[in-house]
């Protein structure tokens, strides 16, 4: 038997949703029963569930904070920074876990999210240690632990923070695991936005494939197991053609040309992307076996990089324009430097 940890965030019933389904594939492949504790608590910021120790590794001071609800309209709750991990972590920290997975990010959007990037490793190696010694030294001290991508929230065309946050999750690295966030795993969810879900928005009601790709990352990273492809393609390299970009992928890719701008390109008189006005949309061209070519925009200046998905509504379900060659797992988004070939 063994115990895996569910922590925050979400809808409670929707999390619990989540957290079976996760179970329940696992389960299909493990044979064996497994353990599932449940603690969230909706619409809460990555410090509630913070020590104080770990916030102050990323200059993150002790204090309160107003959150507001995106479930239920006009809510809002004082919180206090590591009020959830005195309630509701710490009291678990003896119990012997295998991994840990976790649903959370859009409380961070507009809340010290230029920190998140710190915040997120720190947690997760802050609560390695505190399950590793509360546990006698049973819990193993690097735990895997799985996250889930945020999905989608507004479909306006002002953002909202939530491509930073997808980008702060991966310790912007933009996938995972990588070096800073060793034995970690995620689950991109970005292609199953879902404007009338009964639950809002902001929680999806797809739970199934995101489960899914979740326990494909536990599958490869938590139990070992070989041969499991468990991410999207990620480009390895973007080049300036003659009248194109090339984007190439560390793998084979299922891609369809695309006049909708799901590509931009930084054209920068003084090399800095900093401001939105600089990226500009181009259509995917031309797509092969594993990389994409899109059109050079019009551009007097230098172009520096290619962005891609980074807006917080970008595609209609599931038809992001970029998947894995067997059509599962999407291409996650990524900003990446241009080089001259
Ligand atoms: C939320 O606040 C706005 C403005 O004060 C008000 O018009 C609206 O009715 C409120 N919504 C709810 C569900 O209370
Ligand atoms: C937050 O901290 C203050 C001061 O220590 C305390 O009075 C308050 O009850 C706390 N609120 C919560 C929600 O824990
Ligand atoms: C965990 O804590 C509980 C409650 O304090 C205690 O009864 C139990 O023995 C502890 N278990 C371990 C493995 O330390
Ligand atoms: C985190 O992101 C911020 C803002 O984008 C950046 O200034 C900072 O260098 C990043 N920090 C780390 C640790 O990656
Ligand atoms: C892993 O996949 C490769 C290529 O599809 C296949 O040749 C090999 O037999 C597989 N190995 C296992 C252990 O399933």
């Amino acid at each position: 038997m063994s115990n895996l940890l569910l922590s925050p965030e979400e809808n409670g019933n929707l999390l619990v949703k989540f957290c079976w389904l996760f179970g329940r594939y696992l389960y299909e492949t493990l044979k064996y029963p497994i353990g599932l504790v449940h603690s969230s608590w909706g619409g809460t910021p990555v410090e509630a569930w913070s020590s104080p120790r770990a916030l102050h590794k990323c200059g993150l001071m002790n204090s309160q904070f107003l959150v507001k609800s995106n479930f239920w309209e006009n809510a809002s709750t004082k919180w206090n920074s590591s009020v959830l991990w005195n309630a509701m972590i710490h009291p678990l920290l003896n119990m012997t876990i295998t991994g840990a997975i976790w649903y959370q990010g859009e409380a961070n959007a507009n809340y010290n999210r230029d920190k998140y990037n710190c915040s997120f490793p720190v947690m997760i190696d802050d609560w390695r240690m505190a399950f590793h010694k509360g546990s006698g030294g049973q819990t193993a001290l690097h735990f895997p632990f799985g996250f889930v991508q945020l999905s989608t929230y507004h479909k306006s065309d002002s953002q909202d923070g939530f491509r930073e946050i997808r980008w702060h999750q991966t310790a912007d690295y933009g996938f995972a695991p990588n070096k800073r966030m060793k034995n970690t795993f995620m689950a991109v969810a970005i292609d199953v936005p879902d404007e009338r879900s009964p639950w809002g928005s902001i929680h999806p009601e797809d739970k199934e494939d995101v489960a899914y790709r979740l326990v494909l990352g536990a599958r490869a990273v938590a139990y070992g197991e070989k041969n499991v492809s468990f991410q999207g393609p990620f480009p390895t390299q973007a080049m300036l053609k003659q009248d194109f970009i090339s984007i190439v992928f560390d793998q084979g890719i299922n891609a369809i040309p695309d006049d909708g701008f799901f590509f931009e390109v930084c054209c920068s008189e003084d090399k800095t992307c900093e401001s939105d006005n600089k990226w500009l949309p181009v259509p995917i061209e031309k797509c092969g076996f594993d990389y994409v070519l899109v059109s050079k925009p019009k551009c007097d200046a230098d172009i520096i990089g290619v962005r891609y998905l980074w807006t917080d509504w970008p595609c209609n379900f599931k038809a992001c324009p970029i998947y894995s060659s067997d059509g599962l797992l999407p291409a996650p988004p990524f900003i990446l430097s241009i080089t001259n070939q």
